[in-house]
């Protein structure tokens, strides 16, 4: 592992590369809607120091807060 990032507060470990999607995806964190993988269905969208990016396309960076993005399916 190179670094952490944390969802919600909670430390989540990541490799060298790893897009957000997988790390959280590999720490068993299902609750932001991965599905394509490859940016197209924006179901990956989470909230990281304020903006709204998809967790399948954003690289981790060490010390990064993430959440939800606040979107519902309402
Ligand atoms: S999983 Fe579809 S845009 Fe990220």
């Amino acid at each position: 592992m190179i670094g952490t990032i944390f969802w919600q507060g909670r430390p989540v470990p990541f490799q060298p590369g790893e897009s957000v999607a997988s790390a959280l995806n590999r720490a068993g964190i299902r609750a932001f809607g991965l599905f394509c993988g490859i940016g197209q269905c924006q179901g990956c969208l989470v909230a990281i120091e304020g903006r709204t990016f998809e967790a399948c396309l954003m690289r981790c960076r060490d010390g990064v807060e993430i959440d939800t993005a606040g979107v519902t399916d309402a």
